[in-house]
């Protein structure tokens, strides 16, 4: 008997090494440890046991049914505790992809183009979307019935209280030159509205970025310098300039500024309309009565402005040609700008 007991034992000790789950776990209990098992079998024959032998068999199949009993049990809390932790899902699937938004393409050449202009020396500035009429008309030159605010279609905020939504950002200029003095070397970029049908190429609100440079003895050439140092570093290198004369009751003398295509390299195209030139920027060198106006003796300084404006220089880049699209949101769109 104590062969048998013995015998069993390898055997139960060999069996563990095929236990690696449940199912083996379930299949091992039925095998050795119910009411039908193996073990039991052995009980069942203690009665063929001589009475002397007894005690010592039975303490020998107790102890075989514990050491099997405790191997299970320590087995069974094994595989739950894996069970628990291992999570429902297959993590040998490659991963998904996380949706990455990105900077909308008109913040992207705002950027761009505040790096630019910073590098040159210039701050940024900004000013109030709600303006008065001095600031937006008055003190840029316009004259009450001057023509040129017909140039504009204005929002007015209330008709008789002289508070509009601004038509571009020049009054921040004015707002700049009262509240400092000489040099002064500022950007200022911002949101501006006009009253307009909503087509392809305007909408009723949209963006500039200004920029005013006001020093002793500041010249035309080096508004044209500055131009075209932003532009190169916009566009790249290759592409041609060219100043045409223009007006703006702000600025005398007044000019436009295109550039060569940089799409089809001055060929002609969709985007410059077959002419091979862009228009980028109207400037100019600032008008002496703004200067006066702003406490700035315009005959000790002067100085420079310029306005691009900001989803024009992201049509040019992208080569959109529907303004609308850069604020419907398709994120079909926007994935590829
Ligand atoms: N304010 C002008 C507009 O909205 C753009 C502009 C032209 C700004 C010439 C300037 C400038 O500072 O010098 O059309």
């Amino acid at each position: 008997m104590i062969k048998e007991i013995t015998k069993l034992k390898e055997e139960i000790s060999g069996s563990l090494g095929n236990v690696a789950d449940m199912e083996s776990l379930d299949s091992f209990k039925l095998k050795y440890l119910v009411k039908k098992g193996s073990i039991q079998a052995l009980f069942d024959r203690m009665k063929e046991v001589p009475k002397e032998d007894k005690p010592l068999i039975g303490k020998e199949l107790n102890l075989l049914r514990k050491f099997a009993q405790d191997k299970f049990n320590s087995l069974s809390e094994k595989f739950k505790r894996a069970e628990e932790s291992t999570p429902d899902i297959d993590l040998t699937l490659p991963g998904r992809a996380g949706y990455i938004g990105s900077r909308h393409p008109v913040l992207q050449v705002l950027d761009d183009m505040v790096n630019v202009f910073t590098s040159m020396g210039f701050d940024v500035a900004e000013g109030p979307d709600i303006e008065d009429d001095h600031h937006n008309f008055d003190a840029l030159n316009f004259p009450p019935d001057h023509p040129a605010r017909d140039m504009q279609d204005t929002f007015f905020v209330k008709s008789d209280n002289g508070l509009l939504l601004r038509t571009h950002t020049s009054p921040v200029q004015i707002r700049v030159m009262q509240s400092q003095k000489p040099p002064i070397r500022s950007i200022m970029p911002g949101r501006v509205y006009r009253n307009e049908a909503i087509n392809s190429r305007s909408l009723a609100e949209f963006h500039q970025v200004e920029g005013l440079y006001v020093d002793k003895k500041v010249s035309f050439a080096e508004l044209k310098g500055t131009m075209m140092i932003f532009a190169c570093k916009m566009y790249g290198n290759d592409i041609d300039f060219r100043f045409r004369p223009s007006f703006f009751p702000f600025t005398e003398p007044s000019a436009e500024l295109d550039i060569s295509c940089f799409l089809c390299g001055g060929g002609g195209c969709r985007v410059c309309k077959k002419t091979g030139w862009l228009e980028i920027a109207g400037c100019g060198m600032v008008h002496p009565n703004v200067l006066g106006g702003c406490d700035i003796d315009p005959e000790r300084y002067s100085g420079f402005a310029f306005g691009f404006g900001i989803e024009r220089v992201t049509m040019l880049r992208t080569g959109i040609d529907d303004i609308r699209l850069l604020y419907e949101n398709d994120v079909r769109v926007l994935e590829q700008l």
